[in-house]
């Protein structure tokens, strides 16, 4: 018997239970990986509350995990029993001990890269690396805006933006995180509990507004950022954290001035094993030089049976850069 996270009801974190369960073996051209660190991601809240809806219930939950890989399925040729591995795209069930993953969405860890920094930073670097080279490439020298620069996937936004010569706007929720996002290379910051953020970017720009406005908070800011963008600028709306922008009346993108919009997710762009690799291969060099730093606070590594804790500490806006779970 192994432990693993389950929910059977949609609702708040109190819904997420830890309970016994069998891991199977891996199918053909699956792995079994003994976690050593579990990511966990706002998406994960999502999937409890029923947001985006999982193929049954009881369902497990999260999709990235850093571990050893226990058990090789027939077919797989490219990884074996023993290796230090990572994956950001599995499918439902990795809050567990044991989880079987496709082979093909999996990377090999170079020596480099600890458990803990693998896991803490996957499927938020591999998220930030399309936002920034493939959604829309950012220029150095340019300035953009970023929603939520403290967060997890904003932690890492802000450095790959200095890494990049990318001038990076980034709105907080708190002057402690305005701090923690201009350490980690923001070029600018506004709270927008308190700032009015279409204004202060006017004034950052000197009335030019931005090319691109990269926009995870979704509800609470989709107009705000309609107003930060050039004409013809795109809108990238890549998340739901303060809840989902639906019923858009298109004509407001042509008040706004010609603007363009998307809502990508990772598996839109990071979707064959070579992509896969690729990225993996960008996001590994910039953490082992040590220009990414995804070291996760004390306080934000949570016991796997602490899950309920740990998503409440999420939606409360109480953390800063990633959080783990650990089996
Ligand atoms: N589309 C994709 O491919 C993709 C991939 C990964 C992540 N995402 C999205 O990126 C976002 C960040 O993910 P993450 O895991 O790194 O989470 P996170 O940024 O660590 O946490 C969410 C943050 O959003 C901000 N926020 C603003 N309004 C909020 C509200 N009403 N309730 C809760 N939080 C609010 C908070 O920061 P402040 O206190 O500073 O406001 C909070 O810390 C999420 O929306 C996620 O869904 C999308």
């Amino acid at each position: 018997m192994a432990k693993r996270i389950e929910f059977a009801v949609h609702g708040g974190p109190e819904v997420l239970q830890y309970v016994d369960y069998t891991p199977r073996d891996p199918a053909p051209n699956e792995i079994l990986v003994s976690n050593i660190t579990i990511g966990i991601n706002y998406i994960d809240t999502y999937v409890r509350s029923g947001l985006y809806p999982p193929p049954h219930l009881p369902s497990g939950l999260g999709t990235e995990a850093a571990g050893i890989v226990e058990k090789v399925g027939s077919g797989v040729t490219h990884i074996n029993v023993g290796d230090r591995v990572v994956y950001a795209q599995a499918p439902l069930g990795a809050y567990s001990e044991y989880h079987c993953v496709p082979a093909d969405k999996v990377a090999k860890l170079p020596n480099a890269i600890s458990y803990e920094q693998a896991g803490s930073s996957f499927l938020k670097g591999l998220t930030v690396y399309y936002l920034f080279h493939l959604t829309y490439r950012v220029k150095p020298g340019e300035i953009i805006l970023f929603h939520a620069a403290a967060g997890g996937v904003g932690r890492i936004a802000c450095q790959w933006a200095k890494a990049l010569g990318v001038k990076l706007i980034g709105t907080v929720g708190s002057a402690e995180k305005a701090a923690q996002a201009m350490q980690d290379g923001a070029w600018a910051t506004i709270n927008y509990r308190e700032e009015n953020i279409a204004q202060r970017v006017l004034e950052l720009t000197d009335g030019e507004k931005v090319n691109v406005v990269y926009d995870s908070v979704g509800k609470a800011t989709w107009l705000d950022s309609l107003d930060c963008i050039k004409p013809h600028g795109l809108m990238v709306s890549f998340g739901n954290s303060s809840g989902a922008v639906i019923g858009v009346d298109l004509g407001i993108l042509n008040q706004k001035g010609g603007l363009f919009v998307t809502r990508p997710s990772l598996g839109h762009y990071i979707n064959t094993k070579q992509l896969l690799q690729h990225a993996a291969n960008e996001l590994f060099s910039m953490v082992a030089s040590g220009a990414i730093n995804v070291n996760v606070a004390v306080e934000q590594q949570f016991r796997l049976k602490e899950a309920v804790r740990a998503h409440q500490a999420l939606e409360s806006r109480s953390t800063t850069g990633s959080s783990l779970l650990i089996p």
